[in-house]
């Protein structure tokens, strides 16, 4: 899928979204993609309750989960023309405004959580956040799902070889493109919501996703084997339409600044969820987990470290010195 991206938009909002005095009752429709019980449904709905209870029920934060409103590919452009007022795409989608978000898709760039933090948290994150300007975005903050594992339907991977003539769904970026190609498998691009469907009808033999994801949307149901890599990480950028942010009364944003530092701390602790959803698939019995033992780690890593030169010039230098690295 693509996405819907226009740079230097400035167009007119509609009338609703004026504020007239500090006394009205503010409504932000917020739209994502997944379950409501995944890290980033989790927060969305934390985030709604703080601001509720932070503002007297002045605020209103609206959550539209599992893509019912919007998928990725529409909803960065609903933002834009003031539909909605928040969403929090994962990093993949953003590639397409700008390549310095490629940065966060590089497989074995992150050793842990507390690494993409400290990234995030530093000049990487503010240089990321930056590229959301042009666009009538404003970054806020950065909410966690977790590291990416590998499901399939033909066989148990555990080494590069074993990825030979497989299709796999990806998100749209360039860098999870060629990271499939280089381990010998194809790709297809398909929004979140429609995984599931194209796994069914085995349109794609396989995916990568967060263990929170791969439960909450039961592609156990539809794969056959699981292979815990933790090879890339899955996070979002939490985006407000900038003229609307810029516009809100300065005590209404001050309660959203509040409870969006609360609300990120929060969805740090949940991550772990990623935990007790692994046990949780373990128990319906319907996927079978391979767990990669250091030297089958090492092969993965050996494999794909090809992208860091192929990538760095489109990325650039500077970005790829903020990251660890394979
Ligand atoms: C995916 O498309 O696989 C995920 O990025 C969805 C999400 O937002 O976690």
């Amino acid at each position: 899928y693509v996405i819907g991206f226009q740079k230097n938009f400035n167009e007119e909002l509609p009338y609703d979204n004026e504020f007239t005095g500090l006394k009205d009752r503010i409504v932000i429709k917020f739209s994502h993609v997944v379950a409501e019980n995944s890290p980033k449904g989790l927060a969305a709905a934390y985030f709604a309750q703080r601001v509720k209870e932070k503002s007297n029920d002045r605020i209103e934060i609206q959550v539209f989960p599992n893509g019912m409103r919007y998928s990725e590919a529409t909803e960065v452009a609903a933002l834009q023309r003031g539909e909605i007022q928040m969403i929090a795409p994962s990093f993949s989608n953003l590639n397409a405004i700008d390549p310095a978000w490629m940065v966060m898709d590089l497989p074995f760039a992150f050793k842990d959580q507390a690494e993409v933090d400290q990234a995030l948290n530093g000049e990487l994150g503010k240089r990321l956040s930056q590229t959301l300007d042009p666009y009538g975005m404003k970054g806020v903050a950065f909410w966690s799902n977790g590291f990416r594992q590998m499901t399939n339907n033909a066989r148990p991977i555990r080494k590069p070889a074993d990825f030979a003539g497989l299709k796999f769904r990806i998100q749209p970026s360039q860098v999870l493109e060629r990271q499939f190609e280089t381990l010998g498998a194809s790709t297809i691009s398909t929004p979140f919501n429609e995984i599931y469907h194209s796994l069914e009808t085995r349109t794609a033999d396989g995916q990568e996703n967060t263990i929170s994801n791969i439960f909450t949307k039961r592609f156990y149901q539809v794969q056959r084997y699981m292979t815990i890599s933790n090879h890339s990480y899955l996070g979002y950028a939490v985006i407000f339409n900038k003229s609307y942010w810029d516009r809100l009364p300065s005590d209404a944003k001050l309660v959203l600044q509040e409870a969006l530092e609360e609300t990120t701390r929060w969805n740090k602790l949940k991550t772990y969820e990623n935990a007790n959803r692994l046990n949780q698939l373990q128990q319906t019995g319907d996927i079978k987990i391979t767990y990669l033992s250091d030297d089958e780690r090492k092969l993965w890593r050996e494999r794909l470290r090809v992208l860091y030169p192929e990538f760095t010039p489109i990325i650039g230098s500077d970005l790829m010195d903020m990251i660890q690295g394979p």
